[in-house]
């Protein structure tokens, strides 16, 4: 079926997109087809349009879209989960970005009750991304500080809200003091930081012993100040480089402080992996949503026909929490 998608005629500028159409195959065995109502706009969407982030294997190399939500629009063999209609949400390597995308049904999770379809677009990649990176890799705690870096971002309003959910005392930076006002509402503004390179001592101040985990999404820019911050036995996870991929670390505090550095991407799992994050998402985290524990931080919602207007505004850095584009 040929569906109209959001396609990039080549590695550049907002220029290469444009709006144009794509195949879509019948779903297979396990598989589901998605009619797609919203895609949240991702960091990874600029990069590849960039010509610096190409689709993994089984995504197309030309339609931006790692995110999705949307109704159940076919069922293939043996595909039992969803009913036809079922409003869904969920990750993808790419495509999320046409009318239609071919998924397993298992890769799926529920919209939650309460949140309309549209804005559930803005969850599953900076909350899945999060809770997988600073809770179940990390293993931040009840009572632990964790600092979140671009904290306004939409990981970062998603990673305050998380560690909140488990009792951690989230402290947050941005290089914006007035996007630190904007999400003053979801973490204690006490523990938010204006970053100009330097975080580490006001950590400290606020926390004692410093972060016991810190969400990273900048890098080497960050390196060094990070370890600083940290504290003993902490963990440093690593999700982006935004300001630099190399760069100098300071290995005898990461020995002093015994601490950890974990790197982690959500894209480029397997199936198998992706499938099993999903379940437990669906089990741990939809209902978190539905009790109003957890909700989706959205900057402006557009059509998807305003797909360059949306990556430039996000390349500004202008952006608080998601940006979302809509077929309808
Ligand atoms: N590993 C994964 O699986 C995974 C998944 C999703 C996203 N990510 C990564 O997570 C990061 C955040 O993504 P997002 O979609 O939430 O981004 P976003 O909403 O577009 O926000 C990014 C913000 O980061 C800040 N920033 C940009 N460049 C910076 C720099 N050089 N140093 C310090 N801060 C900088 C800016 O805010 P300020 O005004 O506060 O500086 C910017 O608005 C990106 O690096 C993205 O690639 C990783």
């Amino acid at each position: 079926m040929r569906v109209p998608a959001i396609r990039f005629t080549g590695a550049g500028g907002v220029e290469v997109i444009a709006l144009g159409e794509v195949d879509v195959r019948e779903p297979g065995p396990g598989e589901v087809a998605v009619e797609i109502a919203a895609a949240g706009v991702n960091r990874a969407d600029l990069l590849q349009r960039r010509g610096r982030y190409p689709a993994p294997p089984g995504a197309p190399p030309d339609v931006p879209g790692l995110e999705f939500s949307g109704t159940i629009a076919a069922r293939g063999p043996r595909a039992g989960l969803w009913a036809e209609g079922a409003e869904v949400m969920g990750i993808t390597g790419g495509g999320a970005m046409a009318r239609r995308i071919v998924v397993h049904e298992r890769e799926l999770m529920p919209v939650p009750a309460g949140v309309e379809l549209v804005a559930a677009a803005a969850i599953p990649e900076v909350f899945l991304t999060a809770w997988d990176a600073m809770i179940l890799q990390a293993g931040l705690a009840a009572g632990e500080p964790v600092l979140i870096h671009a904290v306004a971002s939409g990981v970062g309003t998603a990673a305050v809200q998380l560690a909140r959910a488990v009792g951690a005392r989230p402290l947050g930076t941005s290089r914006t003091a007035s996007k630190l006002a904007r999400v003053a509402g979801l973490a204690d503004g006490d523990g938010l930081v204006t970053s100009d390179g330097t975080f580490a001592a006001a950590v400290h101040a606020r926390t004692g012993g410093g972060a016991a985990v810190i969400l990273d999404c900048v890098g080497a820019a960050y390196a060094e100040e990070n370890l600083r911050a940290l504290a003993s036995r902490g963990r440093l996870v690593m999700i982006g480089t935004m300001g630099g991929a190399t760069g100098p670390v300071p290995l005898g505090m990461l020995l002093g402080k015994r601490a950890t550095i974990i790197g982690t991407v959500l894209r480029a799992r397997p199936l198998e992996e992706k499938i099993a994050l999903a379940r437990r998402a669906t089990a741990q985290l939809v209902p978190l949503f539905e009790r109003g524990v957890l909700t989706p931080v959205i900057d402006r919602v557009l059509p998807m026909t305003a797909c360059a207007e949306a990556h430039a505004h996000v390349e500004a850095d202008a952006s608080v929490g998601k940006v979302v584009l809509r077929w309808a």
